[in-house]
């Protein structure tokens, strides 16, 4: 046989974090961004890295993979935290890591590390894309992927419960060389976008905005969004600020230290 007839090898329809472009943030947008999950010798990098720890050895645990971060109300801080989660993890574990933007009625991602995509996720989900490598950006001197999207006002659900989202995952699940794959999803009381893409993933973590997040709220996501699993929760205490590392908490479902919050008052 001709060298030329050989069949491809298996590792050729792996996505690879090789056959990605790279990209190298500003230092600029990172600092504005507060991007400090990218550097090691940050200060404010810690609770990032307390953080990964316990998440990482959570999913090896449960065997998750696949797992997207949402919060019940906007502005919790799902973005700020997936980027610095997963540039935290990338510094840690083996495989690389991947970060996808499915907030794609108001993608932010790209934006985060100074990216800016004609074409993201949501070109991949409407068919104009059809190799996902495409999209990708491989974060220079890093382990970190990031899939970003371009923001479109209609017909989100219907592209997150189509076959192109279900393709999408299953490349990401069986044909990527990715250990961890984020998802930065919208907030669950937004819009059915959460609950629909989060069907395909393997679990969730729910960011809990001390300052915002009420213990209705919480109940009512945990509800919605079954059966997919909550993996955990992460406590963001805006107001604590980035030095404090108690402003991050990686809790286990039970939710034990948010539960002893009081209920805010109506309107507080
Ligand atoms: N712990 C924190 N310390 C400092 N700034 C934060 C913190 N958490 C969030 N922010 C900032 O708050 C703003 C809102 O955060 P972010 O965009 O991550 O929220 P989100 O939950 O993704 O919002 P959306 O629901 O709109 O997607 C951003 O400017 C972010 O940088
Ligand atoms: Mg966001």
């Amino acid at each position: 046989m001709a060298e030329a007839d050989l069949p491809l090898s298996s590792d050729a329809s792996i996505l690879m974090l090789s056959d990605l472009e790279t990209f190298t943030p500003p230092a600029r947008v990172i600092r504005k961004h507060r991007m400090v999950g990218f550097d090691n010798r940050d200060a404010r990098a810690r609770p990032f890295n307390l953080l990964r720890t316990s998440f990482a050895k959570k999913l090896n645990e449960d065997g998750h993979r696949l797992v997207g971060i949402t919060s019940a109300t906007p502005a919790a801080g799902k973005s700020f935290l997936s980027m610095n989660l997963a540039s935290s993890l990338a510094r840690v574990v083996e495989e690389p890591v991947f970060l996808v933007d499915l907030d794609i009625r108001r993608a932010s991602l790209a934006e985060e590390i100074g990216l800016a995509p004609e074409r993201g996720v949501e070109s991949f989900l409407d068919g104009s894309i059809d190799d996902l490598a495409a999209i990708g950006r491989r974060i220079e001197g890093t382990t970190l992927a990031v899939f970003p999207a371009v923001s479109r006002a209609r017909n989100t659900a219907e592209l997150l419960a189509g076959e192109r989202y279900m393709h999408m995952i299953e490349t990401l699940r069986d044909r990527s060389e990715a250990s961890i794959i984020l998802f930065d999803l919208p907030p669950a009381f937004a819009s059915d976008d959460a609950m629909i893409s989060l069907a395909q993933l393997d679990g969730y973590v729910l960011v809990v905005d001390s300052g915002k997040t009420t213990r209705r709220h919480v109940q009512d996501v945990l509800a919605m969004l079954q059966p997919t699993p909550c993996i955990g929760s992460i406590l963001n205490r805006y107001r604590g600020g980035l030095g404090d590392s108690y402003g991050y908490g990686y809790g286990g479902p039970d939710y034990g230290r948010y539960y002893d919050r009081p209920e805010p008052e109506a309107g507080a």
